[in-house]
């Protein structure tokens, strides 16, 4: 199954769960013409374009491509992986990668619509200055581990991070954290608090007018523990929520068992939104700290 002509495939250094992909400078290279066949108003506006350049990836694979991302992501005990040209070279750029990671994301599922882009991707950039009113842009502040799309009713089972640019970046790394390997797991899976409604909401700049209610941890079809957590957007009803929130909050960021990772520039990070939980180490002050990324966040596709 790993074994893929102009790929480089393999297990993760710090986490077997994760898989590498890296993808060979002659692939590259065979992604430059039909990538250029549309612009990125065209793939903006024309959803079909993106179904193309998505099968124009896939095609030189054979369609093993397609194959191993949705056998990896749908795997409970994998669930993630990091995609990325294996060298930086001229043909990679912003445009390059926007569009190499709608084709990686139009291989799983259909994006949602992002209602702070107002398009299926957001590009947002985090620098020393920051009057923004979410975590997502306060470069200095750790982002605690969460799960995206809770504040939202569309369906979020994966979600995708790329990794557009990245200047005078000391500090800022990439935290992870599987469910089935967290320490206190079954603890808070097994108190009834968790599977009680709770109120999300979300800050202005989400541009998200509703609430939903729905639990911290569901079931999956095998019985395993599922989370969908954010510190910021939950509003707890009573003391039990609050208190239950506080102490879910203090036990993921005190585990151990956390995947501390510098994703290289170019690269993209596809995990499951139900048993993976992300977040981001805080950066070392400097004034001309400069990072881009993009994100895709999306439903699987239903055959
Ligand atoms: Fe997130």
């Amino acid at each position: 199954m790993n074994d893929i002509p102009g790929f480089e495939i393999g297990p993760n250094k710090l986490s077997s769960r994760i898989i590498d992909i890296k993808i060979k400078d002659e692939t590259i290279e065979k992604l430059i013409f039909p990538f250029k066949k549309f612009d990125l108003t065209a793939i903006e506006y024309k959803p079909f374009t993106r179904f193309t350049i998505a099968k124009s990836l896939d095609d030189l694979t054979k369609n093993k491509l397609s194959i191993l991302l949705n056998k990896i992501i749908r795997n409970r005990n994998l669930g993630c992986f990091i995609i990325g040209p294996e060298n930086q070279n001229l043909n990679i750029n912003d445009i390059f990668l926007v569009k190499l990671s709608t084709a990686i994301s139009y291989l799983i599922g259909n994006p949602n619509h992002d209602s702070m882009a107002g398009k299926y991707y957001a590009r947002f950039s985090v620098k020393h200055e920051d009057k923004s009113d979410s975590y997502l842009r306060k470069a200095y502040i750790n982002m605690d581990l969460h799960t995206d799309g809770t504040y939202v009713k569309e369906i979020t089972d994966w979600l995708l991070m790329t990794k557009i640019e990245e200047k005078n970046v000391e500090g800022g790394e990439t935290t992870m954290l599987h469910l089935d390997d967290w320490e206190y797991c079954d603890e808070l899976y097994n108190d009834p608090v968790g599977k009680e409604n709770f109120v999300w909401s979300s800050p202005k700049s989400k541009n998200i007018e509703y609430k939903v209610e729905h639990p911290v941890f569901s079931e999956d079809e095998n019985g395993k523990a599922q989370i969908s957590y954010i510190d910021q957007f939950p509003e707890p009803k009573n003391m039990s929520q609050g208190n239950f929130l506080q102490k879910l909050s203090d036990c993921l960021e005190e585990s151990k068992n956390k995947v501390i990772s510098r994703l290289p520039v170019g690269s993209a990070i596809v995990a499951n939104n139900y048993f993976w939980l992300h977040g981001r180490r805080p950066f070392k002050e400097n004034k001309d700290l400069s990072r881009e990324l993009l994100r895709i966040r999306g439903s699987f596709f239903k055959n």
